[in-house]
């Protein structure tokens, strides 16, 4: 699976010829601003939540690919009604397969509003299921028990989590969570783009690695083959 970060929280993974795209916020990252909105490819968006750090540039690219997007009921709504109509609406729980790859949406302990204030469903993390590998986005989210059960659910090769706390789980949270899910190998997001958010990143990955835990940081615009 090749994974390429594109600043944030937003990152795509290539599965079977096919690209996701997560949690899509470009224009509004002054820390992303080499990356070129117009260029990014996408077959699927996946949103975690509707907060506009993680939906900002949704709109733009799911009308310029004609990706379809994957999110919250309540997002899903929403998006239509701005004329994103290749949409497929999820909640908690919930799993469904695509041509390429199967997504079963997990508990996100966060919260989840549209930038209109209106309400933005559940707040969701993934488990993407290819060719009989599998990968945990935890989106935007506190350490919870309920990642306990992510390791009946799949066989993780890599985990996706947000390490720069404030908003979500920091670095020590997140080292417990890669242990909950069982994953060896973590890319860390959610961290540096703000001033409430920015983290020591040698520590971030010696603290990782005092656990056994390989930590990635990739730079923004890098891919990397998992
Ligand atoms: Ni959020
Ligand atoms: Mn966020």
């Amino acid at each position: 699976m090749k994974f390429t970060f594109y600043g944030h929280a937003c990152f795509s993974i290539e599965v079977n010829h096919t690209t996701l795209l997560f949690d899509p916020f470009i224009s509004g990252n002054e820390l992303a601003k080499d990356i070129q909105l117009e260029e990014i490819k996408a077959d699927y968006i996946l949103l975690s939540h509707a907060h506009a750090d993680h939906i900002l540039d949704c709109e733009a690219i799911a009308l310029r690919t004609g990706a379809k997007v994957i999110c919250a009921w309540e997002i899903h709504e929403w998006l239509n009604t701005k004329g994103v109509t290749n949409t497929h609406p999820m909640n908690t729980g919930g799993k469904w397969t695509f041509d390429e790859f199967t997504v079963k949406c997990v508990v996100a302990q966060h919260s989840s509003s549209l930038p209109d204030g209106s309400y933005g469903g559940n707040p969701m993390g993934f488990i993407i299921y290819a060719n009989k590998e599998s990968f945990y986005y935890s989106g935007d989210t506190a350490l919870t028990l309920d990642m306990q059960l992510i390791s009946r659910w799949a066989n993780l090769k890599f985990a996706i989590l947000p390490i720069g706390d404030n908003f979500t789980m920091g670095i020590d949270d997140a080292i417990m969570a890669a242990e909950f899910v069982d994953a060896k190998k973590v890319i860390g997001v959610h961290y540096d783009t703000f001033g409430y958010i920015k983290i020591d990143s040698n520590l971030a990955i010696d603290s990782f690695k005092e656990h056994d835990i390989e930590l990635i940081l990739p730079s923004i615009g890098e891919s990397i083959e998992l």
